[in-house]
């Protein structure tokens, strides 16, 4: 009897998980495909471009911190462009566009979508292995993170914020004490590359360092142990 009611019971759950799947729809809006179901919304992003009409030391030399943007939106092809620069995978065996110390891969990458056409606003985490964004909290949040940021209004005016943070213990597990620096060299190679694609892309960027941590954390629903490193806004 008790086997039996094990038996319906495990059945019951597997009928649940198939229904779930295939509920899921699929539909496509400007370019990208949208995933859902209950719980979880994935947005699958545009393949990368690998080409580009501006030279690696024409980024280099035009590179400048900009804080100030048109009130235009950002394509999904740029957003997908700024992602993959900033930790795309490059290599079937996980290798990503900047390197990692012991390739241990510390960072997460958000973007804090405002006004990017074919994304919802809200607030994304990219998931490098399948370049999709992962949607975590819906809504326009960029006024929110410009109050954690000492009220720079370039978080507020960009079309979309690109947060980069670290699990540092991904990297102090192994390296230890030693760990912790190479984390921060870490996020500073993911920043130049948004920057350099940024650049390439004819957007703007800036690096922003001054905020309050615990404030990012809430508005991004990161736990303690996350540690945000770096907002970056982007506009046209
Ligand atoms: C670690 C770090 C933190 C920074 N924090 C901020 C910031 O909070 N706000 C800001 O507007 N710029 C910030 N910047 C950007 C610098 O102001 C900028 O890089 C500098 O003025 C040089 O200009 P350039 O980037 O155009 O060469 C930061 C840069 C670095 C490297």
């Amino acid at each position: 009897m008790r086997k039996r009611i094990q038996y319906t019971f495990i059945s019951l759950l597997i009928a649940v998980c198939a229904v779930t799947v295939f509920t899921s729809a699929t539909e496509t809006t400007h370019g990208v495909s949208l995933m859902q179901d209950q719980t979880v919304q994935a947005i699958k992003l545009s393949d990368p471009r690998l080409d580009s009409d501006m030279s690696i030391e024409e980024a280099l030399l035009k590179r400048r911190s900009t804080r100030k943007y048109r009130g235009t939106p950002l394509t999904s092809a740029e957003v997908s462009q700024l992602l993959w620069a900033a930790q795309g995978m490059t290599d079937p065996r996980g290798f990503r566009t900047a390197p990692s110390a012991g390739a241990l891969y510390p960072l997460e990458v958000y973007l804090v979508a405002g006004s990017v056409d074919g994304i919802p606003a809200g607030i994304y985490r990219y998931i490098t292995q399948r370049h999709e964004i992962a949607n975590r909290v819906q809504g326009d949040k960029r006024a929110e993170l410009r109050d954690a940021a000492l009220g720079q209004e370039q978080i507020k005016q960009a079309a979309a914020v690109v947060v980069i943070s670290a699990f540092p213990e991904r990297t102090t597990g192994k390296y230890r004490d030693r760990g912790i620096r190479y984390v921060h060299m870490e996020a500073g190679h993911a920043a130049q590359n948004v920057y350099l694609q940024a650049t390439a892309l004819g957007l703007g960027t800036v690096v922003i360092g001054a905020f309050n941590d615990d404030a990012i954390r809430r508005i991004l629903q990161m736990p303690d142990r996350e540690q945000p490193l770096y907002l970056m806004p982007v506009g046209r």
